[in-house]
């Protein structure tokens, strides 16, 4: 497939047909992602393939906890937490493919692996801001290239908000900053998407 016609055709597909995703293909989707731009020539990115139920079920409960405890915080309805944690557990459980995409970093504000130490917060936040974009780029690389493998998915933040809980639910090192989930599987053959909004151009773009 074209590459212009990869990034235009991809979109978010949250239901899947119960064909399961080869490993091999998986693979090849990863090491894809490995190819995406980052500083330094670096590649600050951990994946983490969730394949037994068991993990599933431990990363789900966790980051279910946590979002339970932000909820209850917020004043959310119990019925409302209850049908969201059910809906978010079973994306967590059922996804034909999972992939825990993580950044290796140390410190706060964190250095990333092979990145600079600056002397000072500023440029340290920015460090690990290009970490992150480099992260964007990676993923995007998984998405787009299922696209065009027939696969499609769509990307969970949920382990953004609880790094700690998912760390410690995958008995993950301590260097692991998990950032998002990638779901992946062959779309169940009654998906379709909306139509996208058309970006409007005039306000997103400006020239100077
Ligand atoms: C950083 C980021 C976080 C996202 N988080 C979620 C999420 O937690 N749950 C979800 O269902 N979709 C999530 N999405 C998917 C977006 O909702 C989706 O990309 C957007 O609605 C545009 O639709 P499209 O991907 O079909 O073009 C996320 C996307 C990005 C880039």
């Amino acid at each position: 497939m074209e590459a212009y016609q990869a990034i235009t055709g991809r979109r978010s597909v949250r239901r899947f047909s119960r064909i399961p995703v080869a490993r091999p293909l998986l693979q090849k989707l990863l090491y894809g992602a490995c190819l995406a731009p980052a500083p330094h020539h670096t590649r600050p990115w951990r994946f983490v393939l969730l394949e037994t139920a068991e993990a599933r079920q431990r990363l789900a409960e966790a980051m279910g906890a946590a979002w339970r405890r932000d909820l209850e915080a917020d004043g959310v309805a119990p019925e409302r937490i209850a049908a969201l944690l059910t809906r978010s557990q079973r994306q967590t459980e059922e996804a034909p493919a999972l992939v825990l995409a993580c950044l290796v970093a140390e410190g706060l504000p964190a250095r990333p692996e092979g990145g600079r130490r600056w002397p000072d917060e500023r440029r340290q936040r920015a460090e690990w801001g290009m970490a992150v974009q480099s992260m964007g780029c990676a993923l995007e690389n998984i998405l787009v290239a299922a696209h065009a493998e027939g696969l499609a998915g769509f990307w969970i933040s949920a382990p953004l908000f609880c790094p700690e809980a998912v760390r410690e639910a995958l008995d993950l090192p301590p260097e692991y900053q998990a950032q998002a989930l990638i779901t992946l599987g062959y779309p169940a053959p009654d998906v379709s998407p909306r139509p996208r909004r058309e970006p409007d151009l005039a306000k997103l773009l400006t020239a100077r």
